[in-house]
């Protein structure tokens, strides 16, 4: 696939007593996509944020809002979501009884429908849904929480899952999300991701958001220039 390569934000890692100065530093730098986890404490250990922060999201940057949705019961949510502002609403395929459904619900929301994969949740596990959904998010690290290492044993899947989509001629773009920097984002360019997701290599850099933005984009474009 030759696509673009997107930078999603992840504010999980974001100074929250200051939210809207770090996004908006987060959309100069470059960002593409700001996303938010959403824990609910039973899907995940981690208790996060809810439609109301996706809401004030809104109000502080037009960038596309990708809110990736890490609890055990999507459906009643996904409403709410929606109007709160979400751009793309992605789905566990270890949360949905009723995948297919799921997914439709979210397109006939209006929004573009994710889907996405814990570590031990093989690539063929999304087969059948491919046609419905925009992302298909491989986790490449355990869901859950920020600051945690890059698991290479995912790269794998994600060559899985870009093979997958051709044959299927599926449009779907590959997101990465965990533990992803500098040096892990080439790895992934090269197994087929499109989308990086990364808070704390953007957020926590030592030199501040503009630079963990940047070291990223030039990570990505060393690959697409090797
Ligand atoms: C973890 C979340 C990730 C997380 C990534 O469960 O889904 O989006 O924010 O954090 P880093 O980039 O620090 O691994
Ligand atoms: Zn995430």
């Amino acid at each position: 696939m030759s696509q673009a390569h997107l930078i999603a934000a992840s504010i999980l890692s974001a100074d929250f007593a200051k939210l809207r100065e770090q996004i908006e530093e987060a959309q100069n730098g470059g960002a593409d996509w700001i996303h938010i986890d959403v824990m609910d404490g039973h899907f995940v250990p981690n208790l996060t944020m809810g439609p109301v922060v996706v809401e004030a999201c809104r109000r502080c940057t037009d960038l596309p809002l990708d809110v990736h949705l890490m609890v055990v019961e999507p459906d009643a949510l996904l409403k709410p979501f929606a109007e709160a502002g979400a751009s793309s609403l992605t789905v566990h395929v270890e949360a949905c009884t009723q995948l297919y459904r799921t997914l439709e619900k979210i397109r006939d929301l209006g929004i573009r429908p994710g889907v996405a994969l814990n570590p031990a949740t093989p690539a063929y596990s999304v087969t059948e849904v491919l046609s419905l959904v925009d992302t298909i998010l491989v986790m490449t690290t355990n869901p859950g929480y920020s600051g945690q290492a890059f698991m290479p044993g995912m790269l794998e899947k994600v060559r899985e899952l870009d093979s997958l989509r051709s044959e299927r001629s599926s449009s779907a773009l590959l997101e990465v999300d965990g533990g992803i920097n500098s040096a892990t984002a080439p790895l992934a360019v090269r197994a087929g991701a499109d989308v990086f997701v990364s808070a704390s290599a953007v957020f926590k850099h030592p030199n501040g958001i503009r630079s963990g933005l940047t070291a990223l984009r030039q990570a990505l474009g060393e690959v697409m220039s090797a």
